[in-house]
């Protein structure tokens, strides 16, 4: 993880600098670094795109977007400092020649010397990724220590993304990627390491031995937000399981790395996506459940079903909703499922992973309680972060038989660092980028075994052409997604 403070000058060149992504994250998260003094005084930051805006337009646009999506009120010379460093550059990105402009302009810069490095950040569409290489290298803008960073999701499936890290790979290599997956920036995902590597009790306890079964969950009330074409294209394979939760998995069940080097997390992380036990035509039934969520009520309105959003085409049998039973074949994991769960138009935007630990080999307590309930550990990733372990506590009192409860332990990140900002994950990301760190990316290795698992599904899925599971917007998803955990005799924690 970086030491704070961004060592070289840099130039930011982000391409779609008027997309969703680069208004609402990418330009924000800079902003807060300048507010954090840790933009390098003479870089500067350059926006791409194919609109004409002179630079005071882009200037606006950047501000107003400052304003909406920034929490917090920002000193006037944080935002003067951060404005002067602005440049805009209308450009044509799939037309190489036009790509002499953009280099006129970064070398009427201040920043000349061969250690500076630029940093390319392709919030596009993937399909374009190269050719905005073609472009750079077109007008001889790629040196050594330039880097890239790339958007997910790369590729459909995994021949695609092969083409498109190929695209990347003629003139980038791959210590030059930065392949982001945001979930890797977010606070309490980073806390998965702390919390497994720096407290013995569970680095000891990590494992078949101990561990019953594990579920995450990633639920969002939120819809498809108007992204209709990209959507419907995807589906929530390819858009949460095949990146967010297989990382988030990977942090989980990953042998402990020998330090925090790129190399060394990555080289753990991937060995776990690489032992995922296959899910094909043979077991895909029994192991997965994809739903679409139809018109239902969320807190008290309304919603659309998903073929009824705004673009639909009304006979998609896109999954807004997937549940799978996954397993980790190796010495580690033999036996412990991992339950994944996400969705759109879910009652609340909620994710969490509970690590329910196995029961007491025998119950001394069992004349009054039969059952004795085992110890749950739950992280909270959003909102409301923190961590809680569920654990057995004696009720005080005379009584002469012992009365015991289930009680928490909850260690709320909002009470006990109140006065800590929350730092978005893309700002994190950009930082580490910034300082030349790849820890918190994700490799091709990585994309291309996670592909490759999930294309397995798809294509099974695809092969029996059935319809996804209905599930009424504002519920925890289909009846079946209940029923692929019951058969094991556990249930969802809701
Ligand atoms: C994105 C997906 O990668 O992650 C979106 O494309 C999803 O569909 C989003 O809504 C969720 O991110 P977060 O940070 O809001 O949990």
């Amino acid at each position: 993880m970086n030491k704070l403070g961004c060592q070289s000058a840099n130039e930011i060149i982000i391409f779609g600098a008027l997309g969703d992504l680069s208004r609402r994250k990418l330009l924000p998260a800079l902003c807060q670094l300048e507010a954090c003094g840790l933009i390098n005084e003479k870089s500067r930051v350059v926006g791409v795109a194919r609109q004409t805006y002179n630079l005071e337009e882009f200037k606006a646009i950047v501000l107003e977007n400052i304003n909406n999506f920034v929490n917090e009120t920002l000193d006037e010379g944080v935002l003067a400092r951060f404005m002067s460093r602005l440049v805009y550059q209308q450009l044509d990105i799939k037309e190489a020649s036009a790509y002499t402009n953009l280099a006129e302009t970064l070398s009427a810069g201040n920043l000349s010397t061969s250690n500076d490095t630029r940093v390319y950040y392709f919030s596009t569409s993937p399909v374009i990724y190269g050719d905005i290489c073609d472009g750079l290298n077109h007008a001889n803008l790629i040196k050594d220590n330039d880097r890239v960073v790339m958007e997910k999701p790369i590729g459909h499936c995994l021949e695609s993304s092969k083409v498109i890290n190929d695209q990347v790979a003629r003139f980038f290599k791959e210590n030059q990627i930065y392949r982001i997956d945001h979930y890797l920036g977010k606070e309490t995902v980073l806390n998965l390491l702390v919390l497994r590597f720096a407290n013995s009790l569970f680095t000891t306890n990590w494992d078949r031995n101990s561990i019953d079964h594990v579920q995450i969950t990633v639920a969002e009330s939120v819809g498809i937000e108007g992204r209709w074409d990209f959507y419907d294209e995807a589906g929530q394979m390819r858009d949460m399981i095949q990146s967010h939760l297989l990382q988030i998995l990977s942090l989980l069940a990953m042998e402990p790395p020998a330090d925090l080097s790129a190399e060394s997390i990555r080289a753990e992380k991937l060995k776990v996506v690489k032992a995922l036990s296959p899910i094909n035509c043979t077991n895909m039934k029994e192991k997965t459940v994809r739903g679409q969520y139809t018109d239902g009520f969320l807190n008290g309105v309304v919603v659309p079903g998903y073929l009824k959003e705004e673009g639909a085409n009304t006979i998609s049998k896109t999954e807004t909703f997937v549940a799978i039973k996954a397993e980790i074949d190796n010495w580690r994991w033999s036996g412990v499922p991992f339950y994944l769960r996400t969705g759109k138009r879910m009652p609340a935007k909620h994710s969490e992973i509970v690590v329910h630990f196995k029961e007491q080999p025998h119950n001394i307590f069992k004349d009054n309680y039969s059952d004795l309930p085992s110890n749950k550990l739950t992280i909270r990733l959003q909102p409301d972060e923190g961590v809680e372990l569920q654990m057995m506590n004696k009720i005080p009192g005379i009584a002469s038989q012992m009365n015991i409860q289930e009680n928490k332990l909850d260690l709320s990140f909002n009470d006990t660092y109140n006065d800590q900002r929350v730092i978005d994950a893309y700002e994190r990301l950009m930082l580490e980028v910034l300082n030349g760190n790849q820890s918190l990316f994700v490799s091709r290795d990585e994309v291309e075994a996670a592909w490759a698992w999930a294309d397995s599904i798809i294509d099974a899925w695809q092969a029996t052409d059935e319809a996804p599971k209905p599930y009424a917007a504002g519920s925890w998803g289909p009846v079946s997604s209940i029923s692929l955990i019951a058969r094991d005799d556990r249930q969802w924690v809701e």
